[in-house]
């Protein structure tokens, strides 16, 4: 195999936020850009020569171009073998499932999640490690250094690989196995759930379903495994196509974006379940026949009933959540007398904890939900325990929500997103919070005493590596939270996340409207941060 050496100059932005370097595909296409980053990760690593890759993407506009390139350089570097998914395309959770199954040394995930996608949209790659999950911080960070520093890549003169002929393809010394991307992840879902159950549930009427792939990499997995596996109707999967651009949309399942879902489930004549997943497949949606499943209950709910699905019938070791989730599943760990944890955004932290065996289940309140039969959040999974549940206990998701509720309380929840906010707007609200953070302690604002009011910190109980600034939090004696985060993984100016909670004990006030009942608190909010003074904008962009 030829190999060259490629002379290149540094860019200076490649600095991975919370999910790999997000950036606009006008971005990565300039000239060395990608090639920098991918030399930039080989370089920081070790120990890799004749070993496997995993390599697939959400499908979005530049996958395909992005893989051939991806595939000369890690031929170049002396990877051994490339495992691919047909097509170029892999969801997040299989991906991390191969990783694993395959014992490769780590793969490269090529997506932008839920942002848009299209030539004047966006593009993203992460690398994930040995054990299937997002390179932790160290790794990142020592990408970001190798990337200030590049002046040169390696690449093999081999021509384009046929992406879309599953099997094994030899190169000289490189092998490359073209796989089906979603066999091995449906085989093990198949492990986890009852499918017999599910089979029946569905043959029989009990659960009628609509899941929308929001044309992204969900549509081939939701087909075969809902519709062939498990013999629900071919319409019940709906934007099933995955798209180049996604058809336009933001493939990101919440009620503003999965709108077609939306309209049908809140109607009179609504499935049993609904549900959508989002770019790369490892978000999810809840929604019942007029309900939605805010993801801090899913998690809480998804944690209560595990034992009743198969692969978690013995019950679960430990439960994390992200800072900003809600505190619901703090309330079942604390009524299973199991530990919970509480880690910065991102899923790269529940790691270590999975790899210890410390937690079983972990979540965040942006729609992740996840276990330890991955190292991703996995949208399908969550997708399937739902309806595993929904069958198992023959109650509606209504039913189990407010069952749930009864039981442990109502964590009202809620997320305001403000996007695009010009840098130094943002920066100066960070600035101004912050200022305030000494003085708030004690401080009574209506019924609203402030117990604690700081950065959020975090060392990580496993490798004791710490991450500081993760996000200013303001908590009250009444257990209510306000934070603040400003998003790691936008494109374009910054986001300012502001999320709301309130503990309500009261079954008879559960009922109650979210922004209506946090009211008080979203006011108190704006009174810390201003943002709405700043910018000059009435509300949020995204309110979930
Ligand atoms: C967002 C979510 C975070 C999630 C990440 C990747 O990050 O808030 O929970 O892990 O996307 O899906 P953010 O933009 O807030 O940094
Ligand atoms: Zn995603």
């Amino acid at each position: 195999m030829q190999i060259e050496n490629i002379a290149t100059e540094p860019y200076n932005d490649q600095n991975p936020g919370t999910s790999g370097l997000r950036k606009k595909v006008r971005i990565f296409q300039q000239p060395g850009y990608l090639e920098n980053f991918v030399q930039s990760i080989f370089d920081s690593l070790e120990g890799f020569t004749g070993q496997t890759l995993v390599l697939g993407g959400d499908g979005r506009y530049f996958n395909r171009i992005a893989i051939q390139i991806i595939i000369k350089i890690a031929a170049a570097n002396g990877f051994g073998q490339l495992i691919i998914g047909q097509g170029g395309l892999l969801s997040t959770p299989a991906a991390s499932h191969i990783i694993r199954k395959y014992k490769a040394f780590g793969g490269l995930i090529l997506s932008a999640s839920h942002n848009p996608g299209g030539p004047d949209e966006d593009f993203g790659i992460k690398y994930n490690v040995s054990n299937g999950g997002p390179a932790p911080e160290k790794y990142t960070d020592a990408f970001y250094q190798r990337s200030q520093i590049i002046d040169s890549y390696k690449t093999a003169k081999i021509d384009d690989v046929d992406l879309d002929r599953i099997g094994p393809q030899q190169i000289d010394e490189l092998k490359i196995t073209i796989i089906d991307p979603v066999t091995d992840y449906a085989e093990l879902m198949q492990s986890i759930f009852n499918f017999n159950l599910l089979k029946q549930s569905i043959s029989s009427g009990y659960i009628s379903l609509l899941f929308d792939a929001m044309s992204a990499i969900t549509g081939p997995y939701a087909k075969r495994i809902l519709v062939d596996m498990l013999g629900a109707s071919p319409e019940s999967v709906i934007n099933a196509e995955p798209l180049e651009d996604f058809g336009g949309h933001h493939p990101d399942p919440n009620l503003a974006h999965a709108h077609e879902l939306a309209e049908r489930m809140f109607s009179a004549d609504a499935p049993t379940f609904g549900a959508a997943s989002d770019g790369d497949g490892d978000r999810n949606m809840i929604t019942g026949s007029n309900i939605f499943v805010t993801p801090s209950d899913s998690l809480a709910i998804i944690a209560a009933n595990a034992h009743l699905i198969p692969a978690y019938s013995k019950g679960i070791s430990g439960v994390a959540r992200s800072m900003p989730t809600s505190q619901a599943v703090d309330r079942v760990a604390a009524n299973y007398n199991i530990p919970c944890y509480e880690t910065p955004t991102g899923w790269k932290f529940f790691g270590n904890l999975l790899d210890a065996g410390k937690i079983t289940l972990c979540g965040e309140e942006s729609f992740g939900t996840g276990s330890d039969h991955v190292r991703e959040k996995d949208g399908l999974w969550a997708v399937l325990f739902w309806l595993n549940l929904i069958a198992r206990k023959r109650q509606s998701v209504a039913g189990i929500v407010h069952e749930h509720w009864q039981k442990f309380g109502r964590d009202i929840y809620c997320r305001h997103d403000y996007e695009a906010v010009e840098n130094s707007i943002a920066n100066g609200i960070v600035e101004h919070l912050r200022s305030q953070l000494p003085t708030l302690l004690g401080q009574s604002f209506g019924e609203y005493v402030v117990k604690f009011a700081d950065e959020f910190s975090y060392e990580d109980p496993i490798d004791g590596s710490t991450s500081q600034n993760q996000g200013i939090r303001i908590g009250f004696e009444n257990g209510s939270r306000i934070v603040f985060r400003l998003s790691g993984t936008g494109t374009v100016g910054a986001t300012l996340r502001i999320y709301i909670e309130r503990f309500e004990a009261d079954a008879s006030r559960h009922d109650q409207d979210a922004q209506e009942a946090l009211g008080d608190l979203i006011a108190l909010a704006e009174q810390f941060c201003e943002i709405k003074k700043r910018t000059g904008r009435t509300a949020p962009n995204v309110t979930t």
